[in-house]
């Protein structure tokens, strides 16, 4: 939960705002965010690695206030296509402080983000340096760039969000000589401006290993850069990747200790191979998005399923599900939940929160224990929904996409509003 949140006489209330009274103005569901919790685990990014950039990964959640946000607290922003660097630049986002990633960016990205001067764009393909090579010519542009590096490290995290493996599609392999390769090619271009090697092993990972078995590969493909082409990269970054807590069972590290790991590590490998340390930089999203936001959702219908053994089930139907948080179904995520508008003394029963989708796997809380008198009409909240919930939403079954509103000392505001019907009929020509 973001730090604000709080029962008071069994009603949630968050940065001073009850949920019956969020619910009543706003509608559900709603993704409700702490503004504060958000600014304060971005910042506290910045305390930890106070010699390195970080950069907010915007896939998480992008919206024009939270890339304003994120500027505030002095990040820099990770964009990984045209239309997250235009919501960037809506929010009035400084370029320089935008890195630009993809394994397949456009001609068009790549000009756009020339022509505003994003601040380094992360080289992904072979391709993608002959792109660059043709329109820093024709824009009359250097640009800066890293390249995206494979470390092979298997992460311990689900095998569609892992990824610095061999066999996946990011990345140019350390160990079969294309990083290498690359490294000459982008080096032999008088347009491109080589800073340094990138790195990102996957995402919700919680054994820092992986993070330092990567940073130390990383930094000898560096160290053999300078000792075999005489070029001292000035920069290298490590990308994100920092677990979150969604159920109990979930031991996140903190800023702090990834901070006392991660610098540990550069200094040793640095000074073993006799080489000065390159500035860091990572890129978390979901530590920072993750917790500051909970999912409020009312009640609809309810059943209850006899189970083998004679234990039963209770199915709580809520008015969103799979198009606002795909995670359950896609990820087989685990998230957890409580009755947010009331007390209850009913004895709690198993129960599984679904969503109103025409799919049976359209689940947004697989077990929880809840009241057994859950019943048409209360709010369920669910945590720990601000990183990949909106910005991986859909409108399957033309169902309009939710709002964020955001609470900030017992101010609510809509920062994105909920889709309606119209927007989505507008699209429909006919
Ligand atoms: N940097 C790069 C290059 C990335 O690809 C990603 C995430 C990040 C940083 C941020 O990772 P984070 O700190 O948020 O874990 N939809 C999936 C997650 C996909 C992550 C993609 N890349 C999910 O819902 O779990």
């Amino acid at each position: 939960w973001a730090s604000s949140v709080s029962k008071v006489d069994g009603v949630l209330t968050v940065a001073g705002e009850s949920v019956t009274d969020l619910a009543a103005e706003f509608g559900t569901p709603t993704y409700v965010v702490d503004e504060d919790d958000f600014r304060r685990r971005a910042r506290a990014f910045k305390d930890a690695f106070p010699s390195a950039d970080v950069y907010y990964a915007g896939k998480a959640f992008l919206c024009v206030a939270t890339a304003r946000w994120i500027a505030e607290e002095g990040l820099n922003l990770d964009v990984c296509t045209g239309g997250e660097l235009a919501v960037a630049l809506k929010a009035e986002f400084p370029p320089e402080r935008i890195g630009l990633h993809g394994n397949n960016k456009s001609v068009a990205e790549l000009r756009r983000a020339l022509e505003v001067g994003v601040g380094r764009i992360i080289i992904d393909s072979i391709e993608e340096i002959a792109r660059l090579r043709d329109l820093t010519a024709e824009l009359g542009v250097t640009a800066p760039v890293m390249i995206r590096v494979t470390a092979g490290v298997e992460a311990h995290t689900h095998e569609y969000i892992s990824t610095s493996h061999e066999d996946q599609k990011f990345g140019f392999s350390i160990t079969g000589g294309d990083a290498l390769d690359a490294v000459r090619r982008v080096l032999a271009e008088p347009g491109l401006e080589l800073r340094g090697l990138h790195s990102h092993i996957g995402s919700q990972i919680f054994v820092t290993d992986g993070f330092e078995v990567a940073a130390r590969r990383v930094l000898r493909l560096h160290a053999d850069i300078e000792k075999e082409l005489g070029v001292a990269l000035p920069e290298f970054d490590l990308g994100g990747g920092f677990g979150i807590a969604y159920t109990t069972q979930d031991d996140p590290s903190t800023p702090e200790d990834l901070a006392r790991g991660m610098l540990k590590i550069v200094d040793d490998e640095c000074a073993a191979m006799g080489i000065d340390v390159p500035h860091l930089s990572i890129e978390p999203g979901r530590a920072i998005a993750g917790p500051s936001t909970f999912t409020l959702y009312e009640v609809g219908t309810t059943k209850s399923v006899a189970l083998d053994g004679g234990a039963s089930r209770r199915y709580i139907s809520v008015d969103g599900g799979m198009s606002d948080n795909i995670r359950p179904a896609l990820y087989g995520a685990d998230y957890s939940c409580t009755l947010a508008s009331r007390t209850s003394d009913a004895p709690a029963l198993l129960s599984r929160v679904v969503g109103k989708h025409c799919e049976s796997g359209d689940i947004v809380v697989k077990d929880e224990f809840l009241p057994g008198d859950v019943e048409a009409g209360d709010l369920l909240a669910v945590p720990g929904t601000g990183a990949y919930c909106r910005s991986l939403a859909s409108n399957y079954n033309h169902v309009p996409r939710a709002a964020v509103v955001a609470v900030r000392d017992g101010e609510a505001r809509v920062i994105l509003r909920r889709e309606t019907e119209d927007d989505l009929l507008a699209l429909d020509i006919g």
